[in-house]
């Protein structure tokens, strides 16, 4: 069966996706699904439990060792992995460095499109990640692909550990986006992509709220 009624927003790192995509759900009602904090959950589990990460039949024996549960509070997404709450530990630095090369096995992705796809059918939903309007839904009603120069992805994650009291490094994030980018956007199996059918919305200079209020006007168009 077909999802009923998906908005898909994939993009690099930094984007704005997971921000914007949980206001747009919340505006509609739908339920937001953070694709990403599936990836990084597995990745977190990988590196304390010692598992190479470019071997893609240990990882997906370990995925499928795990319960991933995502759970929508008012201001953030709570991650539970095998019901322990992750939520924190899957944004290090640790697994930034790792996520991408734990997202490029076969194995690993087959499984969490599965997952992704089940949660897809709850209802209406918004889901963000790469692979989204490409490979996971691509029926859906709506695909948005959001960027914004790297220099400016940089400073929000910059702004954003600077407010959190992280350690942070703005020469050192636009290093590791840039990677994060490349190795996502050339892996072989469902890189990060515009779907042809997307629509691309460049935020580099944007506030959240203009980015949401466009996201909204396109649903709306498409969703009556
Ligand atoms: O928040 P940020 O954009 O930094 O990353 P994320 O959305 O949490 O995704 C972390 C990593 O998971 C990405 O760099 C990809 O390697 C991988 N990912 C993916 O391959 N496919 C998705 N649908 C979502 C994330
Ligand atoms: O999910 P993704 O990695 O694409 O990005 P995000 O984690 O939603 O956004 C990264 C940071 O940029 C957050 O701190 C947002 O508040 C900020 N942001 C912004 O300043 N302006 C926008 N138009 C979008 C996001």
């Amino acid at each position: 069966m077909e999802e009923r009624l998906a908005i898909a927003i994939d993009g690099p790192a930094g984007a704005g996706k997971s921000t914007v995509a949980k206001l747009v759900a919340e505006k509609l009602s739908f339920l937001y699904i953070d694709t990403g904090a599936m990836y990084r959950a597995l990745t977190y589990a990988a590196l304390r439990e010692d598992i190479s990460l470019s071997d893609g039949k240990e990882m997906r024996q370990l995925l499928d060792s795990l319960t991933i549960r995502l759970v929508n509070e008012k201001a953030y997404t709570k991650v539970l992995l095998n019901n322990e709450e992750v939520t924190e530990q899957i944004r290090s630095n640790e697994v930034n460095q790792h996520v991408s090369l734990a997202a490029s096995h076969q194995a690993v992705r087959e499984e969490m499109v599965e997952r992704q796809r089940l949660l897809a059918k709850e209802g209406q939903v918004v889901l963000d990640g790469r692979d989204i309007g490409t490979h996971v839904l691509p029926n859906a009603k709506l695909k948005i692909f959001l960027t914004a120069s790297v220099d400016e992805r940089a400073k929000r994650r910059h702004e954003e550990q600077v407010k959190k009291g992280i350690d942070s490094d703005l020469e050192q994030l636009k290093k590791d986006i840039a990677r994060r980018d490349e190795f996502d956007s050339t892996r072989e199996v469902a890189p990060l992509k515009k779907a042809e059918d997307a629509k691309e919305l460049d935020t580099t200079s944007l506030t959240i709220d203009e980015v949401v209020e466009a996201i909204i006007d396109l649903a709306k168009e498409r969703i009556s």
